[in-house]
């Protein structure tokens, strides 16, 4: 008789962790299970495509602290609407038969895909329209997936980010300049305002409160006349002043998201506003590289083995979460088509308030 197979995937952007949930998942589906795994190549091009690499036990010995996904990813591949070349011009082309196909012709069972909102979204239409069993496991460093307290990657680019703060408080004393980091995190300020608080940061930008510019300002000046001279600021790359019109619409296509320039464009307003000097650094994909921390490495395996284990229970079409440290797994339905922002009355923003950091609000 065959082997039970599954597949795997990683999709999305990359973070830190991917590798440990790839181990993990290999090592419990046939040390525990005796199943087999293919992983396809970059997400859900491989499985259009038919890339992939069957996963055996050697191939994911030393993966735990290594960065990236050895099965590579893709960004903004929706098998659903693939660009596509035909007789010279672009098309877009509707290539999802051939997932169900691939997965038929490797006899896989089920599939497991490690992603954010965007994987997760295309595995709910993957489930419900062409009958795939899926079974997701979230992973983002801008933690924006719903029902599961954190994802994979999210703690490991808030260190990198506490970390980028505490090396900018010191030069930012020095200099009595007012220093800006710009952090990812797309429509969400979760890494913002963790690592703000964490770095100490006087001001916290995050999408989910629009800023006054001039309040900003005058935090700055208030502090300068306090004998501060330096002020700390961490700005989301998706946060925006008041009456911006560019859209944050959270479920935006990823193609048209504006997510870029957030820290300068408030540099040079606010250098008119303070006439201080501002300095922008853009931490960028640093914070999607390199090592998992050990928290990553530990949520990474447990949500790695929890997937594993819901296959084997038959629990099909269900996101691996974690709730109050407790493994609570949930539908995929229940996660699609959202997005887990910032609660504006959430201990976080509450504490950071009572604390006198301002959101420029
Ligand atoms: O979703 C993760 C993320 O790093 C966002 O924080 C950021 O906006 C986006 O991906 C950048 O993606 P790309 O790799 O396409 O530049």
């Amino acid at each position: 008789m065959s082997k039970f197979r599954i597949g795997l995937l990683t999709g999305g952007g990359d973070c830190p962790g991917l590798n440990s949930v790839i181990r993990a998942v290999v090592k419990t589906a046939i040390n525990n299970y005796g199943y087999e795994v293919i992983g396809f190549k970059d997400g859900y091009l491989g499985l259009v495509y038919n890339r992939f690499m069957k996963l055996g036990l050697s191939d994911v010995s030393g993966l735990l602290d290594r960065g990236g996904t050895i099965l590579g990813t893709t960004n903004n591949f929706d098998p659903f609407r693939v660009l596509v070349d035909h007789d010279g011009e672009k098309q877009y082309r509707d290539l999802s038969d051939r997932v169900a196909d691939t997965l038929r012709m490797h006899d896989i069972q089920c599939l497991i895909v490690i992603g954010g909102t965007n994987t997760i979204n295309i595995a709910h239409r993957l489930i419900k329209e062409k009958g795939i069993r899926i079974v997701a496991i979230p992973k983002t460093i801008d933690n924006d997936v719903p029902e599961t307290d954190v994802t994979i990657g999210f703690m490991t680019s808030v260190n990198t980010a506490t970390q980028a703060l505490d090396k900018l408080h010191s030069t930012a004393e020095s200099h009595h300049r007012v220093m800006i980091l710009e952090v990812m995190g797309a429509a969400s300020g979760w890494v913002s305002l963790e690592a703000g608080i964490a770095g100490g940061a006087d001001i916290i930008l995050i999408p989910e409160i629009p800023y006054d510019t001039r309040k900003v300002a005058r935090r700055i000046l208030e502090r300068k006349n306090q004998g501060k001279g330096f002020s700390i600021i961490v700005v989301s790359e998706g946060s925006r002043p008041l009456g911006d019109n560019l859209s944050q619409d959270p479920l935006a296509d990823d193609d048209v998201q504006p997510f870029n320039g957030s820290g300068s464009r408030l540099a040079a307003e606010l250098e008119k506003l303070t006439r201080l000097e501002v300095k922008v650094t853009v931490l960028g994909y640093l914070q999607r590289g390199g090592e998992p921390s050990p928290y990553d490495r530990i949520l990474s395996t447990r949500l790695g083995v929890s997937a594993v284990n819901l296959i084997a229970e038959g629990q099909y079409n269900m996101m691996a979460a974690i709730r109050n440290d407790q493994h609570c797994p949930v539908q995929i339905a229940d996660v699609a088509g959202k997005v887990k922002t910032v609660p504006l009355d959430g201990e976080l923003v509450k504490i950071a308030r009572s604390i006198g950091v301002s959101f420029g609000d």
